[in-house]
């Protein structure tokens, strides 16, 4: 199967939190900016991660798969 990965844009994060809220087991906060905590998006987290994705009001994440 395809691997997903997930990065933030760190200039491109305004802290909102969304991303944290939807899949904590892939983002967390750090100094006000989200950071990816897994190399690899487990595959339950998928459909959620996508969400988070369009849900990020400054499009900063971005879904690699
Ligand atoms: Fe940042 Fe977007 Fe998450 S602004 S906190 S990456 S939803």
């Amino acid at each position: 199967r395809r691997i997903m990965k997930a990065k933030v844009d760190p200039d491109l994060c305004i802290g909102c939190n969304i991303c944290i809220d939807v899949v904590p087991k892939v983002f967390e906060m750090q100094d006000d900016k989200a950071i990816v905590i897994v190399d690899i998006v487990p595959e339950e987290c998928e459909s959620d991660c996508k969400d988070a994705a369009d849900q990020c009001p400054t499009a900063a994440i971005e879904i690699e798969s």
